[in-house]
């Protein structure tokens, strides 16, 4: 699948880089080429002995080696690769890149690189979590680096939650989705998914029953196709696709910043169960209990992100696709709704409890386009952004 390939693999100074040892494995079977660089910490987790044996290659670690530069010049090995991974990209790595330093072969050769950059985070939770590191992580995305994991789990700490390195099976299909080439490759592609929620005080919110796995098999199944996927979720409860640019959101109003952030698309899905309403005025306190007495809840309406984006005056995606979820008329109110919003394309689906559709596996769908209204079968919903996946590759191409 990777024949021909080459992975230039930076490896910083985390425990998690034991898994890094299986990363090179499984890329190396494959048949990608893996440059091994390894930072000074990183030698103290790995022996760069062990990754030299795995990849098969010599293992770059000194910037002021000059053998190493006569054979082959820094500038000229950031280049060698098709991909430049970083795993496990410790903080602080990911804020040298953020501030452009460059002060041991690793970072020199991420600052001297043309060619695409993956990092796969790791790092304790609270660290992931620090302010100074969502920033980063904010400014990484911005400079089109691609992000995978971290996940949530179990850490060599002792500690539970965000941190865990991505598995090596997980940055593969990542490394797979970045090298090889598809109908979209070269397609940048914003999909929203999941729910919203919006908060009523400190600790109640309204939600819906939206999982998010539409969206997310949706951007997968882009993916496939080669498209470089920006993936902005509410709080779902499928997990976010593995390769995508994913930005969390929780609100409607959070979710309209984050598409407007991340446009210029050749093409945005929205795939959102966005919450029409919100508490006009979320309290900032926990609302109590008072005898007797009931709290009204006054709504104030949410922006509608894809009739905005839809209507965009200035660097309107040449392709808008809306979902509708109907429980009745369901082409009548698409069709309207298409019109209304002036999306390109609807994607309707009956969602009726009996259907089993919201928050199910599978989905039945008429796709209503400027050309009319085309019925599909009922199928999973993998199989329904495959489908869709190659009709959007069929209308960019
Ligand atoms: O109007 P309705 O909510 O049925 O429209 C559904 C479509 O509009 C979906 O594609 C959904 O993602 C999008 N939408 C949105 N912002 C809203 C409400 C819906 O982007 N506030």
């Amino acid at each position: 699948m990777l024949a021909g390939k080459r992975v230039l693999l930076i490896i910083a100074g985390g425990i998690a880089a034991y898994k890094t040892l299986e990363l090179i494995r499984l890329l190396k079977g494959q048949g990608a080429a893996v440059t091994p660089v390894m930072t000074k910490a990183a030698s103290e987790f790995v022996t760069p002995l062990s990754v030299s044996a795995l990849a098969g290659e010599k293992v770059y670690t000194d910037l002021f080696d000059l053998t190493e530069e006569a054979e082959m010049g820094h500038i000229q090995l950031s280049r060698s690769a098709d991909l430049v991974v970083v795993a496990p990209a410790t903080a602080n790595i990911m804020a040298k890149m953020v501030g452009g330093q460059a002060d041991d072969m690793a970072t020199t050769l991420l600052m001297a690189t043309d060619t695409p950059v993956m990092i796969a985070p790791a790092m304790n939770v609270r660290m992931w979590d620090h302010p100074a590191t969502q920033r980063n992580v904010e400014t990484l995305l911005e400079d089109r680096i691609r992000i995978v994991g971290p996940n949530v789990g179990d850490m060599a700490c002792g500690e539970h939650g965000p941190g865990r390195m991505a598995e090596p099976a997980e940055i593969l299909n990542a490394v797979r989705n970045a090298l090889t080439s598809g109908p979209l490759t070269g397609k940048h592609i914003l999909v929203t998914s999941g729910p919203t929620h919006e908060p009523i005080d400190p600790v109640r919110y309204i939600a819906n029953r939206s999982s998010g796995a539409q969206g997310a098999a949706l951007a997968k199944a882009l993916m496939d196709l080669g498209a470089d996927v920006t993936f902005v979720t509410g709080p779902a409860s499928v997990a976010p696709p593995v390769g995508a640019r994913i930005v969390p959101v929780e609100t409607a109003a959070q979710m309209l910043v984050a598409v407007e952030e991340h446009l210029p698309a050749d093409a945005a899905i929205f795939a959102a169960a966005v919450a029409d309403w919100r508490v006009a005025s979320a309290s900032g306190k926990k609302i109590k209990k008072q005898d007797g007495a009931l709290p009204t809840l006054e709504f104030a309406e949410n922006p509608d992100i894809l009739a905005r984006v839809s209507q965009m005056a200035a660097g309107r995606p040449p392709l808008v696709v809306g979902f509708a979820a109907e429980t009745h008329d369901v082409i009548e109110n698409a069709t309207a709704k298409r019109l209304r919003k002036r999306c390109d394309w609807i994607v309707a689906n009956d969602v009726r409890p009996e259907t089993g559709i919201m928050g199910g596996t599978e989905n039945k769908v008429t796709l209503v386009t400027d050309a009319g209204s085309q019925d599909w079968p009922r199928m999973s919903k993998t199989e329904v952004s495959m489908k869709l996946a190659s009709e959007i590759a069929k209308a960019l191409g």
